[in-house]
């Protein structure tokens, strides 16, 4: 057994850690043939993309997929402790597999991701949620077939989590969730520390795969016809730097760039290690596509200071128009939190007014979420929640009033459109443009997901945009 914990996670150093190639135990190949497998996502990119390596080594283990959880024999939450909401949904499924475990005895519990990495959740499940099979924190991903084997074999509940990453496994497997789209991991973890976040201690240290292993990746999605690839990361714009004297994002955005591949998009960007050359490189080429997440989190400088995020408003907003300035027709987005401790009212409207400036293309806004081991947490609140939420609602009204007036400037343009499947409403298809709006559109020509369109907007909605095929 191995319980996190966060003085350990907190922890960066120089400290070396191997390359290695992951191998499957043969042992325990197609050990678990017939056998039917539930996997749940919460969270980010990264966590959908884990979760593809997730099925993936199920199914070597001989495990096929359902699509309810009641028809399985193992069901796995892959978990995410971004903010308390993301925590109770994990916990209530984890409720309801209580009482589906006491009519059905042998199955099996899994909980993997970044709730795995909190000291507090680990003993909360030794303490309450005994009837959890196995859990695999984020660093050990590649034991996972063996921990679950010896759960299954033992019938003994098995914790294994490292609190702090170790080496770096390439040749994981993978069933990607469709076959147009791919996420390509090209950096783990983060240094940032941002004050309220949990990131850095769920996921490590900033580690860099090496380029080639990156560009050979891109390669085989390449050769097996994928259209998009987004390259993941807590923060991309890291990239290289723990490996590289003289390589960074905007350097492997390029070398990827001049390959035959249409769409390639890159996430999450945090302001601080945004450089001229990515910028450049953003709009050089055609097929990285013109759009940017840009997190601000705060147009308070006072704010930004509690936040620890390493920037002014002055200076996040020159970077903002230098983006906007290079990359034509860029769409940029962005992230923001309300309520963080310390936000006064003036705090606010600095927020309000930032928005004014940047009407954003798109923006996930949240009201500030404690989590427990933050620096955040020590920091003294006297907002009240309904105050918090009364912020939230009126900073929703500013952003929502842009992404409708920057959609209704579209109308009448032609947009490429990589199509996606038919809309629930089954009239209209769907798809997303080169800045990752949503295209909801006719056609007469029957089309199929992955096919790149153009279609002409005919009209503007506030989340997405109609058209019909050109
Ligand atoms: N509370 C609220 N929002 C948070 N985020 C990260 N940590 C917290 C927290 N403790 C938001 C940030 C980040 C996004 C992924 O989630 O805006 O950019
Ligand atoms: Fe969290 Fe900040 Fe790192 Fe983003 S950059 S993952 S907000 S610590």
């Amino acid at each position: 057994m191995r319980i996190p914990d966060y003085n350990e996670a907190r922890t960066r150093d120089k400290r070396e850690y191997k390359r290695l190639d992951f191998k499957l135990d043969k042992e325990v190949l197609n050990k678990y043939s017939g056998k039917k497998y539930f996997i749940k996502t919460y969270g980010c990119q990264m966590n959908e993309h884990d979760s593809e390596n997730i099925s993936a080594l199920l199914e070597k283990l001989g495990f096929t997929r359902v699509d309810n959880y009641l028809d399985a024999d193992l069901v796995l939450l892959n978990t995410c402790s971004i903010r308390e909401n993301a925590h109770n949904k994990a916990f209530g499924m984890l409720g309801r597999l209580k009482h589906l475990k006491l009519e059905k005895k042998d199955l099996i519990i899994g909980l993997t991701g970044c709730m795995a990495q909190e000291t507090l959740v680990v003993e909360e499940i030794l303490r309450d949620y005994k009837f959890v099979n196995f859990v695999c924190g984020t660093h050990n991903l590649n034991e996972l077939p063996r921990i679950i084997d010896k759960s299954i074999e033992s019938n003994k509940q098995q914790i294994e989590v490292y609190s702090r990453e170790g080496d770096l496994y390439e040749g994981l497997p993978v069933v990607r969730t469709n076959n147009y789209k791919a996420y390509v991991n090209i950096i783990y973890g983060c240094d940032k520390f941002c004050t309220y976040c949990i990131v850095p201690y769920t996921r490590g240290r900033e580690r860099s795969r090496l380029k080639e292993d990156i560009l050979a990746e891109v390669d085989e999605l390449i050769k097996d016809g994928y259209k998009e690839i987004t390259l993941l990361g807590q923060n991309v714009n890291a990239y290289g730097k723990d490996l590289y004297e003289d390589y960074n994002l905007g350097d492997l955005l390029e070398e990827i760039a001049k390959k035959d591949i249409p769409r390639i998009r890159f996430m999450t960007s945090h302001p601080w290690d945004f450089t001229d050359k990515m910028i450049e490189v953003i709009g050089k080429y055609k097929n990285i596509m013109p759009s940017v997440h840009l997190p601000v989190q705060s147009g308070s400088n006072k704010v930004l200071k509690l936040m620890g995020r390493r920037y002014t408003r002055e200076s996040y907003l020159e970077l903002f128009h230098k983006i906007k300035d290079t990359v034509k027709d860029v769409a940029i987005s962005t992230d923001i939190i309300v309520g963080f401790p310390g936000e006064e009212e003036s705090d606010f409207l600095d927020t309000l007014s930032l928005v004014e400036e940047c009407k954003y293309d798109n923006a996930f806004t949240f009201i500030f979420s404690e989590r427990v081991g933050t620096p955040a947490c020590k920091l003294k609140d006297n907002t009240s929640l309904e105050e918090k939420e009364e912020r939230l609602q009126r900073l929703n009204e500013v952003v929502n009033r842009y992404f409708l007036e920057n959609n209704k400037k579209l109308e009448g343009t032609v947009l490429n459109v990589l199509v996606e499947g038919v809309s629930e409403k089954k009239d209209m298809y769907y798809g997303y443009s080169e800045t990752n709006k949503l295209i909801n559109f006719t056609s007469d020509s029957i089309l199929k997901p992955g096919d790149l369109v153009d279609v002409e907007i005919t009209s503007a909605k506030t989340w997405s945009l109609d058209g019909r095929i050109k």
